[in-house]
């Protein structure tokens, strides 16, 4: 019997793609570059599979294209803002995501981010190379202490309750703010629940955990940015757009906080001209939080491996909308 044929948008890492050849006749974007929505629309045609990332958008007129042929949905990443799920779960099509693998990988780049923001990491590393240095110096690039420091997360489910164990380590006070968290968890964890203005007003580091939904688009504005304190560092490897960048870019420039970690913007990649990236108090990573080796990997063998269960119309090990199965 013929193998299903499928179609993945990008070269995954070996072990992913390993796996992927091993279920399916499958079709690999080899560019760099995402292929275009035009693109999409005629790879997708007659395709029983579709193995997506986080930069491909997959809408109702993507499923219709493919025919309805489409059995699985695939996407190597943990969020899925980019795939319209109501339409997919309309036509009866199982999404799968990455969930849990990237937890820890994740959490050790934005506890990264707050630290190299905090201790001017990126800008002392700048100034040296450009031959800047030229004694030890009192005043020089001082920076703000991240012990004993208050960490506000905004979102506490996985990811967020990593960083909450890391910043134990460092003694620091661990507030939240996310109404579905589990009161028991956050308090074996030693955090204190928040509205979303106490903590603003109450961290020095504010870190972005959430979702990008409807609800949260531009969660950080210019009221909550104005509700931090002046020394406070914001950091976001959540998604772009919970944050609203004109915002930032005035805030960070009026100095009303001190700085900013982004490992997401909106759009991305950021634009060449974008204001953001011409102030020194704001880093700005290109979306690579869960890029290590192992767990990339793992993400890709994650990846295959719903895909392969939906091939085969078993339910997905990781499926975003159950909902499909009732
Ligand atoms: C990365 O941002 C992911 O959602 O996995």
């Amino acid at each position: 019997m013929s193998k299903p044929r499928v179609f993945v948008t990008r070269l995954l890492p070996e072990g992913g793609m390993q796996r992927i050849h091993q279920v399916c006749e499958a079709e690999v974007w080899p560019e760099e570059l995402p292929p275009a929505y035009e693109v999409l629309l005629q790879k997708v045609r007659g395709a029983a599979g579709l193995v997506s990332l986080l930069t491909d958008r997959i809408d109702s007129g993507l499923m219709d294209a493919a025919g309805g042929t489409l059995k699985v949905i695939s996407q190597m990443a943990v969020g899925y803002d980019n795939i319209d799920v109501a339409a997919a779960t309309a036509r009866g099509i199982p999404v799968g995501n990455t969930p849990g693998v990237l937890t820890e990988t994740t959490a050790d780049f934005a506890f990264a981010l707050l630290m190299s923001a905090a201790r001017r990491v990126v800008e002392g590393e700048r100034y040296v190379k450009a031959g800047a240095w030229k004694t030890w110096g009192p005043t020089l690039l001082m920076g703000y202490d991240v012990h004993g420091a208050t960490l506000g997360l905004v979102g506490f489910g996985r990811i967020g309750q990593a960083m909450a164990r890391r910043a134990a380590g460092f003694r620091m006070q661990v507030l939240y703010h996310d109404p579905a968290a589990d009161p028991g968890v956050a308090k074996q964890l030693g955090a204190h629940s928040r509205s979303l203005e106490q903590l603003l007003a109450e961290s020095d580091f504010v870190s972005l955990h959430v979702p990008l939904t409807p609800e949260t688009h531009h969660l950080i504005g210019e009221p909550q940015l104005r509700q931090m304190k002046p020394s406070a560092i914001l950091i976001n490897t959540a998604r772009g757009p919970v944050v609203d960048p004109r915002a930032l870019y005035h805030a960070l420039h009026q100095r009303t906080i001190a700085a900013a970690a982004l490992d997401v913007t909106d759009p991305e990649p950021i634009q060449p001209d974008d204001p953001l990236l011409s102030l020194e108090n704001c880093l700005i990573l290109p979306h690579i939080a869960s890029s290590s080796h192992a767990t990339r990997t793992r993400m890709a063998t994650m990846a295959a491996d719903n895909l392969a269960a939906g091939l085969r119309g078993e339910r997905l090990p990781n499926c975003v909308n159950p909902e499909v199965y009732r």
